[in-house]
């Protein structure tokens, strides 16, 4: 990529598919199995149809692991709560672009939080939604389903959104995100179009214990290493 060096390979498994009854066993087995961040998926039931957790559980996990939280918030409004997350421990705050008519406003106060900045967009949102950012953000995430829930079907048209954001954010230290639908078989063809950083939930939680998660990570970060030229 002419200016910049392709952005690390990051797995950032999404608690929202882990045992939420020990949610501070669950992020050390992540972070000891492997993971690079640690996705949290914060949900309000109004701008999602779910209700997921709030800082003072991010707080409560935090002490948990020294690796990057990667705090995904599916709330409207979101300012008022951008200091509550920022003082829990995230490292990375990502913002809707449908979630309120401010923007801008929104990145600017992550980052005057001393934060991350990131930008999120659902399926239905083209990426020309958030050119007038770009140079506001750290990340973009490309949701591949609509938010609310884990286990849903990766959305292909996903791909071609995932490739002109990359075009778009040329030269410059953004991290592309995907969200959703994320399993061994659809990451390479994720980390091929150009993002460098995949959530996944259910296929990094299935089997439940330290040793499945390890070996679920591996398999995932393989298949995307693989498309990159890469060797895990
Ligand atoms: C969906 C969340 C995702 C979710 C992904 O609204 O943003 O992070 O946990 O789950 P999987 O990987 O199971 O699709
Ligand atoms: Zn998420």
């Amino acid at each position: 990529m002419p200016g910049s060096a392709p952005r690390p390979l990051v797995i950032a498994p999404s608690i929202l598919a882990s045992d939420f009854s020990k949610l501070g066993d669950e992020v050390r087995a992540v972070d000891q199995a492997g993971a690079d961040w640690i996705h949290l998926d914060v949900m309000d039931g109004h701008f999602v149809p779910n209700i997921s957790f709030g800082p003072d559980v991010i707080k409560a996990m935090r002490p948990h692991s020294k690796k990057i939280f990667d705090t995904h918030l599916m709330i409207a409004p979101c300012d008022p709560y951008l200091e509550a997350f920022a003082k829990a421990g995230s490292d990375i705050i990502t913002v809707h672009a449908e979630a309120g008519p401010h923007l801008h406003r929104s990145l600017q106060a992550i980052r005057a939080l001393g934060k991350k900045a990131g930008v999120s967009l659902n399926p239905a949102t083209p990426a020309a939604a958030i050119e007038h950012v770009i140079d506001m953000v750290d990340l973009i995430l490309v949701m591949s389903v609509n938010p609310g829930f884990g286990g849903q079907a990766f959305i292909p048209s996903a791909l071609e959104k995932i490739s002109h954001l990359r075009a778009m954010a040329a030269g410059r230290p953004i991290d592309i995100e995907v969200d959703g639908g994320v399993t061994p078989d659809t990451a390479a063809k994720i980390a091929a179009a150009g993002a460098n950083a995949l959530v996944a939930g259910s296929a990094v939680f299935k089997g439940g214990t330290e040793g499945a998660y390890k070996a679920n990570i591996s398999a995932i970060r393989n298949a995307a290493a693989g498309a990159r030229g890469e060797t895990a």
